[in-house]
């Protein structure tokens, strides 16, 4: 139905209660999975593509794909490229026609921080439709070109959320609460709720002027995400779960058929299975039904 940028459906998913799952993807088979996925759910959708996929899959299929995907969909689809720490591929980006440019520059010091996201903001919104996501504090794990351990790993100022929203413009904003990029090494991680439910307060409290993001969805509990969601999460991010499934999914299948060699089977194997991945996150998420 509708190419839209992140600003547009964090929004309304704010106002709803609800979040929208962004996936990322490292291939265009699992690309279509995921929009099969929210097509038959009538969810909203954020296709998240971070910078080592988007160069070797190349950004202009990427972008083609998603026309030709969105424009078949009945459901609104932003296409997002995720963690990128150099300001010039995210303008970059933002000229090839991604909608939703994350410039992660949660590793420099404030003020850096502020500059760069501020610079990218700057150039989306002066060039195109896109909006523009932002961190501080620091998601501990690693996503692809982004590795921060555990030490590192910084919760985010309710205080200093508020000054870097209005220094960038930013449209939509990532705290650092303890969330995690992989696996959890434990069913309970240490994820400060509180810290998140301020800086919504914060931030959006008379209206809602810049929706909040999840990072590190895999492994989440049903029951974090429910409270994460009343935290004022308003964008999902979900990626070590599609790699997984992927990987697993691809080996399980050649296991069993080792003299089959048809390709097309295995594709069709691991889209359905990023399907139901896809479909059980957006029924947690309560996106379903919002398109
Ligand atoms: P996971 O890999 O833990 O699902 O995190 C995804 C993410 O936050 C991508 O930005």
């Amino acid at each position: 139905m509708s190419i839209v940028n992140a600003l547009e459906i964090t929004r309304e998913a704010a106002k709803g209660g609800y979040a929208v799952g962004a996936f990322n993807i490292t291939s265009i088979n699992q690309m279509e999975g995921v929009v099969e996925a929210a097509v038959e759910k009538k969810a909203p959708l954020i296709i998240q593509v971070s910078v080592a996929p988007s160069k070797f899959l190349k950004p202009e299929v990427i972008v083609a794909v998603y026309h030709t995907l969105a424009s078949q969909a009945p459901i609104p689809i932003c296409l997002h490229l995720d963690h990128c720490t150099e300001v010039d591929y995210c303008k970059h980006l933002d000229d090839v026609g991604y909608t939703n440019l994350m410039i992660d520059a949660s590793k420099q010091v404030f003020e850096e921080n502020i500059r760069q996201t501020k610079e990218v903001v700057d150039y989306c919104h002066a060039h195109s439709d896109a909006s523009v996501e932002g961190e501080l504090g620091t998601v501990s794990g690693v996503e692809d070109q982004v590795r921060v351990s555990e030490d590192e790993a910084a919760l985010c100022n309710p205080e200093q959320a508020v000054l870097f929203v209005e220094q960038t413009g930013v449209d939509i904003f990532a705290p650092g609460i303890g969330t995690a990029h992989g696996v959890y090494k434990t069913k309970n991680p240490k994820v400060d709720f509180d810290r998140m439910a301020k800086i919504n307060h914060m931030l959006n409290a008379d209206r809602i002027n810049t929706p909040l993001v999840v990072h590190g969805g895999t492994g989440l509990s049903d029951e974090y995400v429910k409270r994460l969601l009343e935290a004022g999460g308003a964008k999902f991010n979900v990626s070590t779960e599609l790699k997984y499934t992927l990987i697993d999914t691809t080996y399980n299948y050649i296991s069993e058929k080792r003299d089959e060699y048809n390709p097309g089977k295995v594709d069709i194997a691991v889209r359905d299975a990023i399907r139901k991945v896809v479909g059980r996150w957006i029924d947690v998420l309560g996106s379903a039904g919002k398109a």
